[in-house]
């Protein structure tokens, strides 16, 4: 009996303090803000001002509760469903409804006494102190205006015998400029060659020669926490490799100096695990101007079982939208990444928060659309001209790289190539270090570097008569290259080589 009228007496008080509970700052709103903004809206950080305070933020709450309805802030690109990332930044919908009440109500600022303890940032290195630092060897000068700089640094970089990267933590000096960076290693030597090639401290370039570190230890993007790399991955770093930092900078309107740092964090654990970069690229791009829709398309077909990690999708300016879909033997469709606004400044390498298994059969697919109208905010040539694919950012690219691990490691050995698309080893288990020869990409980059007299990325017909002796007519030759010259520039650079090899059996 006792317990009827205590229940009754809930069901009676429960409503009452939930209707009565008015929406507070101090109770409901700093805790969201906290977690869900303040990383980035705080002194020192990316974003121009700071949500810490209830001044701050009441005196935005509109423009908040607007940029949230919106899904604008947080900046986070892949919309829901297509993925499950575990660096993922996202307000529930409860949150953006409590925001929105608290500004409907008038953003009241509540009891004091219900603020919970304001938060502490970490500023100093968020995963604790590295077991290497890496510091550029002097601070870039960035002027006050100008041209976005992609400015490539060459450090080289030594590891202990014995040790394995696990992970890297990017961090500038100076968060108004730094819009991103890309970390590479290179094995090649061509990028100190450029860097001593040109004055100053680095060389310009969009990309530079080399390979990106694996996964996500490859990009910084202001806002992102460093993650390891997943359980039995680690990468041993290559004798005499190059350490390159491609950083892209922003002047902010004064002359600002800049001086990052990496820190490296290392394990004894050699990997256990192989991890494949498979990419998805679609070079066919050609599109007219005032194009609102131009599709862009790619796929392959995965030979033996696999577990996808992480995906880093990749346009320029005028992408507009691009998509990444499994769809596994039974038919079933998987998405596995879809931005439909995307914002080339606010690109990042997605990890999944589990692993996604992909059976052998699995076909996966990218689809992307670039926007090359006047209506397009984001395109930079008004009015539009002409678009095709190429390195510069006013060119495009519709590419997918997919972070993939065999399921099981012995499959490895059965893993050449993959139909259609690129695939590279950027990290070889010492169980599988006797297993196959290098694929078709790797051959490709090889002969690339080897005939490739002048260093210019790209072989001209005369360096392919003098790497192959081809005694055919010059004109017979022109033919057959002008077949794997998308780009129509009369030379093949490295995708269209590995084509090249790919169709002729090589
Ligand atoms: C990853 C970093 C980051 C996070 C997290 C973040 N912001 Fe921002 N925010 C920025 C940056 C950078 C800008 C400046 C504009 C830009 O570059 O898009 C900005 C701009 C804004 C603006 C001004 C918008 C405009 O149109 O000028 C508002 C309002 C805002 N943020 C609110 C928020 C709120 C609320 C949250 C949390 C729910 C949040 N932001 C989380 C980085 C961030």
């Amino acid at each position: 009996m006792k317990c009827l009228w205590l229940a009754l007496g809930l069901m009676w008080f429960i409503p009452v303090v939930a209707l009565g509970d008015e929406i507070t700052f101090n109770k409901h709103i700093a805790p969201i803000v906290w977690k869900n903004c303040a990383g980035c809206h705080r002194p020192g950080e990316v974003a121009p001002f700071s949500l810490l305070s209830y001044r701050d933020v009441s005196k935005r709450a509109e423009q908040i509760q607007d940029v949230t309805a919106r899904h604008v802030m947080p900046p986070w690109k892949p919309q829901a469903g297509h993925g499950e990332f575990s660096n993922g930044r996202r307000l529930t919908a409860d949150e953006i409804a409590l925001l929105k009440q608290w500004v409907t109500a008038g953003a009241v600022e509540g009891n004091p006494a219900d603020l919970p303890p304001a938060p502490t940032f970490a500023n100093g290195w968020q995963m604790g102190t590295p077991d290497l630092i890496v510091t550029l060897p002097e601070a870039v000068q960035v002027p006050s205006d100008g041209r976005d700089w992609y400015l490539n640094v060459v450090v080289p970089l030594e590891i202990p015998e014995g040790k394995y990267l696990k992970a890297a933590e990017f961090r500038p000096s100076n968060r108004r400029v730094v819009h991103h960076a890309v970390l590479f290693c290179d094995t090649t030597g061509k990028s100190r060659e450029r860097d001593e090639a040109s004055a100053g401290l680095g060389f310009t370039a969009i990309t530079p020669p080399g390979n990106m570190l694996p996964g996500t230890m490859a990009v910084w993007v202001p806002g992102r926490f460093p993650l390891p790399l997943p359980e039995g991955l680690s990468m041993p770093w290559p004798k005499k490799a190059d350490l390159v930092l491609n950083l892209h900078l922003h002047p902010s309107g004064k002359p600002e100096v800049e001086q990052s740092s990496v820190g490296f964090y290392f394990t004894d654990q050699p990997p256990r695990r192989s991890m494949l970069d498979v990419s998805l690229i679609d070079m066919k791009i050609d599109i007219p101007a005032g194009e609102k829709a131009f599709r862009t398309q790619a796929s392959c077909v995965l030979p033996i079982d696999m577990d996808a990690l992480s995906v880093f999708p990749h346009m320029h300016l005028i992408g507009k939208e691009i998509k990444v879909t499994a769809t596994l033997p039974d038919g079933t469709a998987r998405p596995l990444l879809w931005i439909n606004d995307w914002d080339f400044n606010w690109q990042d390498f997605y990890q999944y928060a589990t692993p996604v298994r992909l059976p052998q059969g699995t076909k996966v697919t990218l689809d992307c659309v670039h926007d090359n109208s006047a209506d397009n905010p984001a395109n930079p040539r008004q009015p539009p001209t002409r678009v095709r694919w190429g390195e510069q950012s006013f060119d495009e690219m519709s590419i997918a790289f997919l972070n993939l691990v065999p399921v099981r490691e012995s499959d490895l050995s059965q893993l050449k190539s993959i139909p259609n698309q690129p695939i590279k080893l950027v990290i070889q288990s010492e169980s599988s270090k006797s297993a196959p020869p290098a694929d078709v990409a790797q051959r490709a980059a090889e002969a690339l570097r080897k005939a490739d007299k002048n260093g210019d990325g790209k072989l001209s017909l005369d360096e392919i008569i003098a790497a192959t002796g081809n005694r055919e007519s010059a004109a017979d030759l022109e033919k057959k290259v002008a077949q794997f010259d998308r780009d129509g520039d009369k030379q093949l650079n490295l995708p269209e080589v590995t084509e090249a090899l790919k169709s002729l059996g090589k």
